[in-house]
């Protein structure tokens, strides 16, 4: 016992002081990550006198980049999108007009924005989203014909079609005003399922339905769907969940069911206003929001999603937005797109280091 117990106290000492060591490391480590993640991000300056030539634009609902870094629209020459566009069954009411007879998608140059490629006549009825893969492929969404689409590079046929054209449903084979889409690099595909169903649809590659957000055991309800981002590396897709004010962040479910059961991430705050879109930068989200009351200024949102805020707000100069409808950051990060309606018109940013 005796000549034990001073190794026991040596031994408790040794213990001791190897705990405070580790705390202490520990807490600083925490520091250390918490003053990067403090950095302010880049901020988006408007390019001025962008797009040089004035190009005589419908509506503009959709904006995407492409792997060019050419910046890709999606608008609605001669048509508009209001309170008579569609019944109270959801049924488009203009059938009888046809599709748009101008060519609804644009590809522009990135340095002087003239239009370099058109096509997407005689095809659509009210555009909404678009979205480009890695790849190049086009992911088209329709309201009025409550479908949407993926156009692989180069091609006029659609090679996938998602819910029957003209007809609203809330089945698997229907869709209602469907708003946008997001790509996996993995392949996935998830559709916002819309106006009406207030639902996100995932399907593998092939366009089998695998999975609906909301499913029935997950407390998450969405109202208007409008806009989405995948956000892979905390495998979450972010939706810009419109009439709630916010945007959600469930898993995205790409890496098998680790962490199925944790709680969506959610970004509100009370200027926030309606969210029409969002995209990805790093491990930030790029947000617009529009119209919500007279006092909610209609801005640029930049959002922290894992520590679940707006870390910044951020507008064009000379009377800022008015409808800003779609967001797109090109895939280097180096500059964003916004497309806006009423004017109808498409803004291009540059991201530079806050001053
Ligand atoms: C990003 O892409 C743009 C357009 O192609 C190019 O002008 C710019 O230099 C690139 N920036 C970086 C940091 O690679
Ligand atoms: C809406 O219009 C469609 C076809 O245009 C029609 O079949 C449907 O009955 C209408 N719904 C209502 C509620 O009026």
């Amino acid at each position: 016992m005796n000549v034990k117990q001073p190794y026991v106290v040596t031994a408790i000492a040794i213990s001791f002081v190897v705990i405070v060591i580790i705390i202490s490391t520990s807490s600083n480590r925490e520091v250390a990550s918490e003053t990067t993640s403090d950095d302010r991000p880049d901020v988006p300056k408007a390019v001025s006198n962008w797009p040089q030539e004035e190009l005589r634009l419908g509506q503009v609902s959709g904006v995407a980049v492409n792997s060019a870094s050419q910046p890709v629209i999606f608008h609605r020459p001669g048509r508009s999108f209001d309170q008579y566009t569609f019944n109270a069954s959801s049924h488009y009411q203009h059938i009888a007009d046809g599709p748009i007879t101008e060519p609804t998608v644009l590809t522009l140059d990135p340095r002087t924005g003239k239009v370099v490629g058109k096509w997407g006549a005689n095809f659509f009825y009210m555009p909404h989203g678009l979205t480009i893969d890695k790849h190049d492929n086009m992911w088209i969404t329709d309201v009025a014909m409550h479908q949407g689409f993926k156009f692989k590079p180069g091609e006029l046929e659609p090679s996938l079609v998602f819910g029957e054209k003209f007809q609203p449903g809330s089945f698997e084979k229907n869709l209602c005003m469907p708003t946008s889409f997001a790509i996996a690099s993995t392949g996935e595909i998830f559709l916002a399922d819309g106006y009406c169903n207030s639902r996100i649809l995932k399907f593998n590659a092939a366009g089998q339905l695998m999975k609906v957000i909301p499913n029935k055991h997950e407390f998450l309800s969405l109202q208007i769907p409008h806009g989405l981002a995948l956000l892979e590396s905390i495998d979450r897709i972010c939706i810009a969940d419109r009439e709630n004010m916010r945007v959600v962040c469930p898993r995205a479910g790409l890496y098998g069911l680790q962490g199925r059961k944790e709680p969506p991430l959610t970004i509100q705050e009370p200027d926030m206003g309606k969210v029409y879109d969002v995209s990805v930068r790093g491990n930030l989200i790029y947000a617009i929001n529009g119209p919500t009351s007279g006092v909610i200024p209609i801005v640029g949102l930049t959002i922290d999603p894992q520590n679940e805020k707006i870390i910044d707000r951020w507008s064009p100069p000379d009377g800022g937005f008015n409808l800003p409808h779609a967001i797109a950051v090109c895939p280097n990060g180096s500059s964003l797109y916004v497309a806006e309606i009423n004017p109808n018109k498409i803004w291009k940013f540059e991201l530079v280091p806050p001053k």
